[in-house]
């Protein structure tokens, strides 16, 4: 029989995301319903290093769930990944009673989980981040506030391209991963759009196409760019040599990763937060949340990060027939 958990932490890690904080809001607001105390872990896997850990009540989490960032901060700790700073960390925790810790992050603040795992502390993972790069889940908190903030932000630069009878490249984030881009690229009827999975390097065709569209009578041409490719300013400038026609990079950057968050974003994060605690308390450990066909579910560390996820093919091809 596991051990009873009574304590439970929780910390962000990696880059933060918009609903970060209504999942550490639905963490501790679970465990203290359930009769567990809940200790904040600030920054990520280097506060744990650094013992900076605070206990949280109910109201340690009142009036958040709006705020984008994390109240408790982020980092990237080296010293993590270390067998000597994991073993450390999980003494720390038993120092401080955490019994089990809720992990909000990305594919590489699990690794991070499943090393306290492995030393004995419980942990589950929820997925935080703005990319939608995790392959276990159709859903990581952040994404669907940040394309919509792209999207926002794309409509706007369309407004002036077009007045402009300019060609515009607007890079989107997403580290390795084209999901903001494609979103947007199909949101924004945008003329092209290049993501990391697809992109052949082919820069005569995106030169084609704006020609093209220009002896169509367009006044502009929009290109989405994602940050795994990049190279936007000298991309335009090859584009605007190469076409006669004015072409502007706009890197759209860490402002997607702030704001508000949407609905989806506090709802999803709300009942992940509580899930991960539930399953905690059911004696649960080294296992992510995520979730698939209408569900949230939950997996085993390792096999979710053995897992792999493609771009949809038929939602790509649908993005270019949408695009011509
Ligand atoms: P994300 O969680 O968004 O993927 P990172 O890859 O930067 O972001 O990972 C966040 C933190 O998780 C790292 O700074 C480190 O502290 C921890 N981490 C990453 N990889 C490992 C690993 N292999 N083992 C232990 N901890 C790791
Ligand atoms: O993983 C989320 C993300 O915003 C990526 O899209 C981006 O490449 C990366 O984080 C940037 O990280 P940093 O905050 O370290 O610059």
């Amino acid at each position: 029989m596991a051990k009873e958990i009574k304590t439970i932490g929780v910390l962000t890690s990696g880059g933060d995301a918009p609903g970060m904080n209504a999942a550490i809001r639905a963490v501790v607001r679970t465990a203290l319903a359930r009769g567990i105390k809940v200790k904040g872990i600030k920054k990520g896997y280097q506060g744990l290093l650094n013992e900076e850990i605070i206990d949280m009540e109910a109201s340690s989490v009142s009036d958040i769930i709006q705020r984008g960032g994390t109240i408790l901060g982020t980092a990237r700790c080296l010293e993590f990944k270390t067998k000597e700073g994991q073993q450390k960390g999980a003494e720390i925790c038993r120092k401080h009673g955490i019994d089990g810790i809720v992990v909000i992050g990305g594919d590489g603040s699990y690794r991070g989980a499943q090393a306290l795992s492995r030393n004995g502390i419980n942990t589950i993972g929820l997925p935080g981040t703005i990319d939608l790069d995790i392959s276990c889940t159709e859903y990581t908190i952040g994404f669907d506030t940040a394309v919509n903030t792209a999207m926002q932000a794309i409509d706007k630069v369309k407004d002036t391209s077009s007045s402009h009878e300019r060609c515009s490249i607007i890079e989107v984030m997403g580290r390795d991963a084209g999901y903001i881009a494609l979103w947007c690229g199909i949101a924004n009827g945008a003329e092209d759009i290049l993501i990391p999975e697809k992109y052949d390097f082919n820069e005569q065709n995106i030169i084609n196409n704006i020609i093209e569209s220009r002896k169509k009578g367009k006044t502009h041409h929009i290109i989405i760019n994602a940050e795994g490719i990049g190279h936007s300013v000298s991309m335009a400038k090859r584009i605007e040599a190469a076409t006669g026609i004015e072409t502007r990079a706009t890197i759209l950057g860490y402002m997607q990763r702030g704001g508000c968050p949407s609905a989806k974003d506090r709802y999803y994060a709300s009942i992940m937060g509580a899930y991960a605690v539930d399953i905690l308390i059911s004696g649960k450990t080294n296992r992510v949340v995520g979730y698939q066909h209408g569900e949230f579910v939950d997996f085993d560390i390792e096999d979710a990060l053995n897992m792999t996820k493609t771009i949809n093919e038929y939602e790509f091809e649908v993005s270019r027939i949408l695009s011509l």
